[in-house]
């Protein structure tokens, strides 16, 4: 549009026309050089620097090259220097630098373009929205809130702001409120608003505040939406194809040796546990995910993605038994946990990040006093026995009752879904 051109390009429009078509036609190399070479005779067209920018950035996709990303970045940046640009392509330049700059990993960097952004364009709600998002990133949580809130006040419908600012209001734990602001925002449909983590924070807000109708709609709408993998399955970070359903046996999940292994030993490790909870209190550690509702709960961790705790030689002989377990030990998306909880405990039905793992709960202390304790997952209730295995896919919703008058403690560990390769295994991203 012309809001983009400047007088500068005005003499050499033809060309920048021309060198765009060997862009749009995967020409990126030749698209390069030919801006290359109006950026060289008309060293003030804004156009010829973005082009530019745009080729490099093509070509570092195409080649998957950081350098290239690196380059590119600069590019737009120059674009942003020129005295004579168009205010729209300054904001244009710049948004796709920080962009540029997230997907690098360079969240400070970003950060930094952004609040250039903010100054030139404090009214932009898209540019002050990109702000609050840039301060999430880098984890300045009510930074990004007042940039959402600032959205608001001149956008009061704004999806985008609502959407974000609803969901770090419900991880700071004001259930009430977030609700208020993610309930309006996911059904504005605007860009940015239908993701599964927004879906999720609402549900579980909703839950928490006793509005479980309306929780259970939420989550069946976000399945329809194909944010979740059905209302029950939430896990956000999926590998498609794998085959589901909420309880395994060990010969569908290919770990009979190692429940064998496991319930053959369970009294060396719950011996091993024992010990330390008694002697080395402080290896026990609070939950820290606020899934808990009332009660208390503690895990001592002996591996999480994929890595060993230093701890673990706390209890050398679970250790070594685990030793023979790869695709436990190496489950870079989960974790192996002694999971003690006292009595009078509720946690929250919850759901895991991943469908990549399946969760196997060794029983080593259970009570069967009171009210006994029990695990829902999905609509199926269930209990543990001590010396036996049972395995559930923590992806779906589950949720956990201690109403015994003792502890309980059982042994978690996770391992690979049982159809994913070898490289996959190697190449997914820990969590
Ligand atoms: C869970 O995995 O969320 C719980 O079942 C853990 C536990 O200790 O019961
Ligand atoms: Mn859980």
């Amino acid at each position: 549009s012309d809001s983009l051109i400047s007088e500068k390009d005005l003499p050499i429009l033809n060309l920048l026309n021309e060198a765009e078509k060997l862009l749009l036609s995967k020409q990126t190399s030749k698209a390069k050089d030919a801006f290359q070479k109006l950026i060289n005779s008309n060293p003030e067209s804004p156009r010829a620097r973005f082009g530019k920018a745009e080729a490099l950035n093509k070509q570092s996709e195409e080649e998957k090259s950081n350098k290239l990303l690196q380059e590119c970045i600069q590019a737009y940046g120059e674009v942003a220097q020129l005295q004579n640009c168009p205010v729209e392509l300054k904001k244009k330049t710049l948004l796709l630098k920080a962009d540029r700059q997230t997907f690098l990993g360079h969240l400070k960097a970003a950060l930094q373009t952004k609040l250039q952004l903010a100054r030139e364009f404090p009214t932009d709600a898209n540019v002050v929205n990109q702000l609050g998002v840039g301060y999430l990133y880098v984890g300045k949580n009510n930074k990004a809130k007042q940039s959402f809130e600032r959205v608001l006040q001149s956008h009061p419908g704004n999806g985008f702001a609502l959407v974000h600012l609803g969901f770090i209001t419900k991880i700071q734990g004001d259930w009430k409120k977030s609700i208020d602001f993610l309930l309006p925002g996911i059904h504005t449909l605007a860009e940015g608003t239908q993701q599964g983590k927004f879906y999720f924070h609402l549900g579980d807000a909703l839950h928490r505040t006793n509005r479980t109708e309306e929780a259970k709609a939420i989550y069946k709408l976000g399945a329809e939406r194909g944010l979740f993998r059905s209302k029950y399955q939430r896990s956000l970070y999926n590998v498609e194809r794998l085959k589901s359903r909420p309880y395994w046996t060990a010969q569908q999940a290919k770990v009979t040796d190692y429940v064998k292994k496991l319930e053959s030993n369970w009294k060396i490790i719950r011996d091993e546990a024992m010990k330390v909870m008694d002697v080395k209190k402080g290896l026990f550690v609070k939950e820290e995910e606020s899934l808990k509702n009332t009660g208390e709960w503690r895990q001592f961790t002996l591996f999480q993605r994929g890595k060993k705790e230093v701890d673990c030689k706390r209890v050398p002989k679970t250790c070594a038994l685990l030793e023979q377990m790869p695709n436990a030990i190496g489950c870079k998306r989960g974790q192996i946990k002694f999971s003690i909880m006292m009595p009078g405990t509720h946690v929250w039905p919850h759901t895991g990040p991943t469908n990549c793992r399946l969760r196997m709960h060794l029983g080593l202390v259970i009570p069967q006093t009171g009210d006994g304790v029990r695990i829902r997952c999905a609509d199926d209730i269930r209990t543990w026995e001590e010396g036996k295995v049972l395995i559930f896919d923590d992806s779906y919703e589950h949720e956990v009752w201690q109403n015994a008058e003792t502890f309980r403690l059982i042994l978690i560990v996770d391992v690979w879904h049982p159809d994913l390769s070898e490289r996959e295994k190697r190449n997914l991203m820990p969590i």
